[in-house]
């Protein structure tokens, strides 16, 4: 049977796994804002005249210039993203970008020109931010293990809050900021107790993980407790971030009203009032026209009303809120192009299509069971729907790049097709699996491209292997 003989019917849907099977779309050349950036158009026209461009740019030449398969990065619509979180939390609060997402020098400059604050978890974030011109105090160091000389490097830099883990930790900044003769401000990170709905390698606010400090058996009180006994430690709030890739808005809720109760608490005990609450990142974000996020000004009016009304039942006044969104900046901004090598077609079962990438791009698929969308963006086509799974060319059959996919039926080789959505934990969490070059990412703006982060190159790779 040939490709474009295949409807996508019962047949398909009987070999995908339960909830892995949606309709195929009325129209596939069209592109859901939702989970497309901003810039993205489809050009008019049939055939290749129906090319997709972002920023400007037509995605055959970003191909051409930059090779595939490639990150290309809607810088317009990544300023955006962070105006709109900043505009709907207002003056009152700040909002950290989460830099575990994505980071790169040119993201560092972006944040900064907007007016953002940074929240980084390692020594190499700590480096590419403050590399960047990222002033110190506007960056929060993060991280469940941080060392010795690491906490030495940020409280030298002079960094704006170090948020603690544990209570080894409270001990190993107090005395760092000792010897340096400095206060650090810190906050402690608090585990709510909420169970987050999504995937359990997300999940961050269950107590049994190896995050925070628990709340419930009094240890966070007692965290508190140490660290105001520590003259080179100036507490100056709670944190606590419940896990990523959340919809509800319950799990939040919950975290605000236990954090507060805390801060009450703190209150009757020592009579400090303490300023500042971190509620965290986790916002999801749409990775195929299924998934219904929420606006940042619902999220802000949302944790606002909640943190108001807690504070004014217990009779507080209203601590300074932070949030640290990573992939709900970052996410939507990128998309992955990669061409299409070969295309196999199992009758009665399956077609694989084979890109010029996979798992070691993005390895959500495979870690999370993460869904994306996939649409064929070098021309238009008007070839009925294929069912298809979009796989990578590692040696492993795990590396699915989209499970469930409707691409045209006559797809062929030497066809572009984006992935969209691929702005977080893509390239930070990209590898070198079978010696793979990292692609690189571009940044369009206006009609103009720009490489950010470079392709790897094999030299790269040899460098590091020193025989
Ligand atoms: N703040 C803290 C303390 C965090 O641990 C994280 C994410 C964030 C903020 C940002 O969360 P976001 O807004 O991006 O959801 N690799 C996983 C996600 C791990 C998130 C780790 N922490 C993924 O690909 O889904």
């Amino acid at each position: 049977m040939s490709r474009s003989a295949h409807p996508a019917g019962p047949r398909h849907a009987d070999v995908l796994p339960e909830g892995h099977y949606s309709p195929p779309p009325t129209d596939l050349n069209g592109l859901d804002g939702r989970v497309w950036s901003r810039t993205v158009r489809r050009a008019e026209g049939r055939g290749p005249d129906g090319v997709v461009s972002v920023g400007g740019i037509d995605v055959r030449r970003l191909a051409e210039e930059f090779g595939t398969p490639a990150y290309i990065l809607d810088e317009a619509d990544f300023r955006a993203r962070c105006r709109a979180w900043k505009d709907a939390f207002g003056e009152g609060a700040d909002v950290f970008y989460a830099g575990k997402a994505f980071l790169s020098r040119a993201v560092v400059r972006w944040l900064h020109e907007e007016g953002m604050n940074l929240d980084v978890c390692s020594p190499g974030e700590l480096a590419t931010a403050l590399d960047a011109g990222m002033p110190a105090e506007r960056i929060a160091l993060h991280g469940n293990n941080k060392s010795t000389a690491e906490i030495t490097r940020a409280v030298e830099a002079g960094v704006g809050r170090i948020v603690l883990d544990s209570f080894q930790e409270i001990v190993r900044v107090a005395d760092v900021a000792r010897r340096l003769g400095r206060r650090q401000r810190v906050q402690i990170r608090v585990t709510v107790g909420v169970e987050a709905h999504t995937h359990e390698f997300i999940a961050t606010a269950h107590e049994d993980q190896k995050f925070g400090i628990a709340l419930a058996d009094g240890m966070a009180a007692e965290a508190v407790r140490r660290v105001l006994g520590l003259d080179s430690l100036e507490l100056v709030g709670i944190h606590s971030h419940i896990g990523s890739q959340i919809f509800d808005m319950a799990g939040f809720e919950v975290a605000a009203r236990r954090v507060v109760a805390l801060l009450t608490e703190v209150r009757d005990e020592h009579g400090v009032e303490l300023p500042e609450i971190d509620l965290g990142g986790g916002l999801g974000i749409a990775y195929t026209p299924e998934d219904d996020p929420r606006e940042p000004h619902e999220i802000a009016k949302s944790l606002g009303d909640i943190v108001t009304r807690e504070c004014a039942a217990a009779g507080l006044a209203v601590p300074r809120l932070s949030v640290e969104p990573g992939r709900a900046i970052a996410g939507p901004t990128t998309f992955t192009l990669y061409e299409v090598g070969t295309i196999k077609e199992l009758e009665g079962l399956r077609t694989y299509v084979s890109v010029d990438g996979g798992m070691s791009d993005n390895i959500r698929t495979a870690l999370y069971d993460a869904e994306y969308s996939v649409a064929l963006v070098s021309r238009a086509s008007e070839a009925p729907p294929m069912l298809c799974r979009v796989v990578g060319k590692h040696c492993e059959s795990g590396d699915i790049v989209v499970r469930d996919a409707f691409l045209p039926a006559d797809l062929a080789p030497g066809d572009l097709i984006a992935v969209p959505a691929t702005g977080a934990y893509c390239r930070s969490m990209a590898s070198n699996y079978n010696h793979a070059l990292r692609p690189p990412v571009v940044a369009v703006r206006e009609g103009e491209a720009r490489v950010v982060v470079r392709r790897e190159t094999e030299e790269d790779l040899l460098r590091l292997d020193v025989g």
